[in-house]
């Protein structure tokens, strides 16, 4: 099962004033995908077997007859946008050294019959909920059933292949209508497999990162972009007007692999209801530094200098005023 280009522009998706490129949709045995993942590169894998048990049965229904009493991490959004951020950087009693900072989302623990009450029940003006849970063995015989049935083979030939680490985990994805995981990048490499409804994936380069201005390392939402992609700030983030990515739509049975370290923005289909997908997160090929380096080495680096500065420095605040020391006036103006 896969789904054709025509099927995916029949979609509803937000409008953004952002150049984009169609990302290439190609067969699963076609020798061409296998160069565009070596090269890292984004690509569409179609007609794969790679999640193809669970695409022909799992839906709301089935989850709730299989899943109803176990707890599931759900978030919980006033708007359409799920920004991911990362607790441990939250200033805490426990976490002195956090920073000062009011998430936009919560998360809860809830049943899975809880959540699809809620999302079936749901109208205009109530939080939004987006599950977003690790599969494990816990789940049950029946998804743990069809997990194992996932296209192995397919997924182990891609990952020796391009010499990836281990699987870190799958996490399951059940989005209501029109949520948004707002631009981001990953340090792990991600075979993302649709399995219901239809997501609109927009991918940028690690080469953007100035035209994407991500918060600071040290801060909860660390490889998350600034820019607000409903209301750009373009005053404050004048580069995102010369941003260039590309952009594809996946449906049940497609795969996108999105490459370590480019960003993604994530929407799913403002009709047709809930939508569900799998990800498989591999840790990146063991570096091997070959000069010249690469995009994505570049911003590691630079992630790797704000990391040790904040260490000696001890405090955040700091870090910007001394990287900018550093450049302004030699290196701005040489
Ligand atoms: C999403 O599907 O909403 C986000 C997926 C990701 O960031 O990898
Ligand atoms: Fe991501």
């Amino acid at each position: 099962m896969t789904t054709n280009k025509k099927e995916c522009e029949t979609k509803k998706f937000r409008k953004y004033n952002i150049q984009l490129e169609q990302i290439q949709r190609i067969h699963y045995q076609d020798p061409k995908v296998n160069e565009l993942i070596k090269n890292n590169q984004p690509v569409l894998i179609t007609n794969s077997s790679l999640v193809k048990s669970a695409c022909e049965k799992w839906n709301t229904d089935f989850f709730e007859k299989y899943l109803g009493k176990i707890n599931h991490t759900v978030y919980l959004s006033n708007d359409h946008n799920f920004k991911y951020f990362d607790e441990k950087k939250v200033l805490s009693e426990t976490n002195p050294k956090g920073v000062e900072f009011t998430p936009k989302t919560r998360r809860l623990d809830m049943e899975m019959s809880e959540f699809i009450k809620k999302v079936k029940e749901w109208k205009s003006g109530d939080e939004r909920l987006y599950l977003q849970h690790t599969l494990n063995a816990t789940m049950g015989n029946a998804i743990v059933a069809d997990y194992v049935k996932f296209d192995w083979r397919f997924a182990g030939e891609i990952r020796q292949k391009n010499n990836w680490g281990e699987l870190t985990s799958n996490v399951l994805f059940i989005s209501m209508e029109g949520n948004v995981t707002p631009c981001h990048y990953d340090e792990q490499q991600n075979l993302f497999a649709q399995i219901q409804g239809y997501k609109r994936c927009i991918l940028f380069p690690p080469n953007q990162f100035e035209c994407l201005y991500p918060h600071p390392v040290y801060h909860p939402h660390d490889r998350q972009s600034m820019v607000d992609f409903d209301k750009p700030d373009y005053s404050k983030y004048p580069k995102f007007k010369d941003v260039k990515g590309c952009e594809t739509v996946i449906g049940p049975g497609d795969v996108l692999y999105i490459p370590i370290y480019w960003w993604h923005h994530v929407e799913s289909s403002m009709e047709g209801g809930p939508t569900i997908t799998v990800n498989f997160w591999y840790k990146g090929s063991p570096t091997t530094i070959e000069y010249p380096l690469k995009d994505y080495q570049k911003v590691s680096i630079m992630r790797n200098v704000e990391k040790m500065l904040l260490e000696v420095l001890q405090d955040p605040k700091e870090v910007g005023p001394l990287l900018r020391k550093m450049v302004d006036g030699r290196y701005t103006n040489p």
